[in-house]
């Protein structure tokens, strides 16, 4: 962390000439349980995990916003007015760039504030599934909200964040990734109704239960602005529709005899794993406060199953690392994220970590898959103005 921060600052400093106004950070997320539960209107409970991009920033004098990087050459330059129309087509920037468009539909007065140069450094790995995005949004979020003395609240930030992601950079995303990296605390998990927005931090004790959450990046990447994410949003939405409701959070496990019914067998499908998946958030919740982290394994591996076979988003490295996983002592494990692609996580006892790794990267091997990367995450503070 303070090497990114000495890289933000001393970038900051060669393009501009002078030191920053301050560095704000924010942190990548792993998702523990509720995936594609979020855009649904229901309960998800990721966590912010010790993997941040830092942004350097400071106010100019002209209504400019320029964004450079340490791991692109390209500096982007645009004035704040111009935004509107330069929706989607600076690459990474568009994150950023994003995030200021947004604060504007937000309450900002786009007229009235001044320019801002913005330096980004990251090492939240990305395409892993891990939120490189959000953690880029949230940090940029964080720096112009205080530069811009807008105070905001962080869920406003964080729907912010999910404005730039679905209207400027074109991916129908959900509100979780933002709230995640935005909420966080150390040790513990944001259990978020996305509906109400209403948040309450979970505690989660790995490390006090002898546990350890790996990360098992399969390295087959995924893009939420194109293709599959989409159309399972589509589908759900058709769902709802056809079953009468506003949201799938409007749907109790008892209701999918009704819904198969009336539904096709693929949408019923993509309700069942929408349905099943918003109880298994309330049941890890309830597990994780009356008997720990170590018992909610099989919920873990039954959220696994209901996207490999109902939402079917799952990929043969994901479904391999996971059975590895198992096969080899981890508690519980699942893909996290959108899917399509990125990382599965696993629920470990600390002393089975090195089998673990080996026994994945064994398999993967075998199968002609390339080589994953496996490694541990802790759960971490969330975003926050570091100087
Ligand atoms: C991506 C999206 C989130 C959420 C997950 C699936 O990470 O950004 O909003 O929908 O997929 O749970």
């Amino acid at each position: 962390m303070s090497d990114l921060r000495d890289d933000v600052r001393t970038l900051f400093t060669e393009l501009t000439g002078r030191a920053p106004d301050g560095l704000w950070s924010a942190p990548g997320r792993v998702n523990l349980i509720g995936e594609h539960t979020d855009y649904n209107e229901g309960f998800v409970l990721p966590f912010a995990i010790d993997r941040r991009t830092i942004v350097a920033a400071g106010a100019r004098e002209d209504a400019v916003i320029r964004v450079a990087s340490t791991f692109s050459d390209e500096v982007v330059e645009i004035a704040l007015s111009e935004l509107d129309s330069a929706r989607g087509s600076a690459g990474w920037a568009d994150y950023p760039l994003g995030v200021a468009w947004a604060l504007g539909r937000s309450g900002a007065d786009l007229a009235a504030v001044p320019g801002i140069d913005l330096v980004i450094d990251s090492n939240v790995p990305v395409g892993a599934g891990l939120s490189s995005s959000a953690a880029i949004e949230c940090a940029v979020a964080l720096a112009l909200d205080d530069l811009w003395r807008l105070g905001m609240s962080r869920p406003d930030l964080a729907r912010a964040g999910q404005l730039a992601e679905n209207e400027f950079v074109g991916a129908p995303t959900g509100i979780m990734d933002q709230s995640a990296s935005l909420l966080g605390q150390l040790d513990a998990a944001v259990f978020l109704d996305c509906r109400s927005l209403d948040a309450e931090v979970v505690p989660l004790g790995f490390a006090a239960a002898g546990l350890t959450l790996l990360v098992m990046d399969t390295g087959v990447s995924h893009s939420h602005a194109t293709g599959g994410y989409g159309e399972r949003r589509a589908s759900c939405e058709a769902g709802a529709a056809a079953l009468g409701v506003p949201s799938l959070r409007d749907l109790a496990v008892d209701d999918l005899v009704r819904a198969r019914e009336v539904l096709d067998d693929v949408t019923f499908r993509r309700v069942r794993h929408v349905v099943t998946e918003n109880q298994r958030v309330l049941d890890v919740v309830r597990t994780l406060r009356s008997e720990g982290a170590s018992a909610i394994g099989s919920l873990l591996d039954a959220s696994h199953t209901s996207m490999r076979d109902d939402f079917e988003i799952s990929v043969p490295e994901l479904d391999l690392a996971v059975e590895t996983a198992l096969e080899n002592g981890a508690l519980g494990a699942r893909m996290t994220g959108g899917g399509f692609g990125g990382a599965a996580i696993a629920l470990v006892p600390i002393d089975a970590v090195s089998r673990i790794q080996v026994a994945v990267d064994g398999a993967f091997a075998e199968h002609g898959f390339a080589a994953p990367e496996v490694y541990p995450v802790r759960p971490s503070e969330g975003a926050a103005r570091d100087s």
